[in-house]
C-alpha cells in the first residue's frame, strides 16, 4: 500500500547502525558515537539569548514564507562579508535546514528523467532527493588517490543532453575533502560549456584547517552566477543543528520556484530560530573560531593515530569534521564469528567488539572506507582509538 517512491529510496545504513548502537547502549554498554554529523558543542550563548528574546518578544507568528526581511538582510550581508557576493533579498530563501534547501532546489529545477551529477563519496541524502524528484543520479566515482575530488575530465564525461544539475559539496561530507580556488576554476570552465545548474552545498564553509582558504563557487565563477544555487546554513558552523535553519542564494526564478514549493509544504522555518539565526550570521564570529581550535586538535590527533594503524591509510582532508580512512586492507578478513566482506561488516565489528559507532563508506557510495566524525571530546577519541586498535588485532 506504500507508494513506490518510498521503496526506491531504501533504508539508510546509518539508521541501522544508529539503532544497533542505541540497543547496545540500552543494554548498559559504553558506546562511543563517532557517527554523528553534528558538533558536540552547545549553541553559543549570544545566539541562545537571541532565541530567548524572540520568545519573550512574541516572535511567534507566521513570517514571510521565504524568511524574515531581517534574516535575509543579515544573510545578504554575510554573503558580502565572507564571500564578496551580492545577492538581493528576492534572491535569498531561508528553509528548515540546508537539507530542505537542497531538496527544494532539486524539486524546483529537475524534471522527471533529467540527470543530476553526484560526485561520490556523496552525502547520503543527495541520491535519495534526486530519486524523490524522479530524476536520475549520475554518480562520478572518486577515491583517495585524487583526494576524493572530481577532475574536469570526469565531469565532462558525465555530462549528457539530460544533465540538469551538478551537486558540488565543498567541503565534503563524508570525506572532509575541499576544492581549492584553482580546482574550482577548472570545474567552472567545464560548467561554462554546457547549460545546467550547479547546487553548491557549502555548509562546511567555516570548517577548514591548516592554511586552506575556502572560496565559494559563486565567488570563483561569477560568469555562472545565474546557474549557481548556493546552499549554506548555520547548523554546523554555529552548533545549531536542532534549530533547523538553512538558506539558498540563487537567481530569482529558482528562488521563486523554491518559494512556491515551500509555501505549499512546510512554509517558513521556525520564527524563533530565524531570530536566533540573525545573531549567528551577523553577531560576533569568534564563537566559530573557538570550535575550530578544538576541531583542529582532534583532527590532528585522530589522523596521526589512524595512519599509524597497520593497513589503514587516510587522505588528510582540508575541512569539515570527518576523516574517511581507507580500510580496504581489512576486507575479506574474519573473526571467530564474523566475516568482514564489506565496510558495513567492518563497522559492525567495531560496534560489537569495540563499542564504537562509525559509518561505512558504502553508505556514501564508496566501499572500502569508513567515516569517522571527530565532533566529540578528545577523551572519547583517545578511548576510541585504543579500542579500535585492539579490535583490529582480532581480524585475521
Ligand atoms: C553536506 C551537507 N549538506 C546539508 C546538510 C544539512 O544540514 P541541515 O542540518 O542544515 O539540514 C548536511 C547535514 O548533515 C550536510 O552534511
Amino acid at each position: 500500500m506504500i507508494a513506490d517512491r518510498v521503496n526506491k529510496i531504501g533504508v539508510s545504513e546509518t539508521m541501522m547502525i544508529s539503532a544497533e548502537a542505541k540497543k547496545l547502549k540500552a543494554e548498559g554498554h559504553d558506546v562511543i558515537n563517532l557517527s554523528m554529523g553534528e558538533t558536540d558543542f552547545p549553541t553559543p550563548n549570544n545566539i541562545k539569548e537571541a532565541g530567548k528574546r524572540a520568545v519573550d518578544e512574541n516572535h511567534s507568528f507566521y513570517t514571510i514564507n521565504s524568511g524574515t526581511i531581517e534574516l535575509r538582510t543579515a544573510i545578504a550581508a554575510k554573503l558580502k562579508r565572507d564571500n564578496h557576493l551580492d545577492y538581493k533579498l528576492n534572491e535569498i530563501i531561508v528553509s528548515s535546514g540546508a537539507k530542505q534547501s537542497v531538496y527544494n532546489a532539486i524539486l524546483a529545477t529537475v524534471n522527471p528523467g533529467q540527470e543530476v551529477i553526484v560526485p561520490a563519496p556523496y552525502w547520503v541524502s543527495y541520491p535519495a532527493m534526486v530519486e524523490l524528484a524522479q530524476g536520475k543520479s549520475v554518480v562520478i566515482q572518486t577515491d583517495d588517490t585524487s583526494g576524493f575530488k572530481i577532475t574536469p575530465d570526469q565531469l565532462s564525461r558525465a555530462i549528457t543532453s539530460k544533465t540538469k544539475v551538478l551537486i558540488l559539496c565543498n567541503p565534503s561530507n563524508p570525506t572532509g575533502s575541499a576544492y581549492n580556488k584553482n580546482e574550482l576554476l577548472e570545474i567552472a570552465k567545464v560548467c561554462q560549456q554546457e547549460n545546467f545548474y550547479i547546487i553548491a552545498d557549502e555548509i562546511y564553509e567555516k570548517m577548514v584547517y591548516d592554511d586552506f582558504e575556502f572560496f565559494s563557487f559563486a565567488t570563483v565563477a561569477p560568469e555562472l552566477r545565474e546557474r549557481i544555487i548556493l546552499v549554506n546554513g548555520i547548523s554546523k558552523s554555529y552548533a545549531m543543528t536542532g534549530w533547523r535553519i538553512g538558506y539558498t542564494a540563487a537567481n530569482e526564478h529558482v528562488v521563486q520556484g523554491m518559494n512556491k514549493i515551500q509555501s505549499h509544504t512546510t512554509s517558513h522555518p521556525s520564527s524563533i530560530s530565524q531570530s536566533a539565526a540573525i545573531e549567528a550570521v551577523a553577531g560576533p564570529q569568534y564563537v566559530v573560531n573557538e570550535m575550530l581550535a578544538a576541531f583542529r586538535k582532534r583532527r590532528e590527533y585522530l589522523y596521526n593515530e589512524l595512519t599509524s594503524i597497520d593497513g589503514v591509510t587516510c587522505y588528510k582532508p582540508e575541512g569539515a569534521f570527518y576523516l574517511f580512512p581507507n580500510i580496504s586492507a581489512y576486507l575479506h578478513t574474519h573473526t571467530k564469528v564474523l566475516k568482514i566482506d564489506s565496510s558495513f561488516d567492518f563497522v559492525m565489528h567495531l560496534l560489537y567488539e569495540a563499542h564504537i559507532a562509525t559509518v561505512p563508506g558504502s553508505a556514501f557510495g564508496a566501499e572500502g572506507y569508513l567515516r569517522i566524525s571527530y565532533a566529540t571530546s578528545m577523551e572519547n577519541l583517545k578511548e576510541a582509538v585504543l579500542r579500535m586498535k585492539a579490535a583490529l588485532k582480532k581480524l585475521r
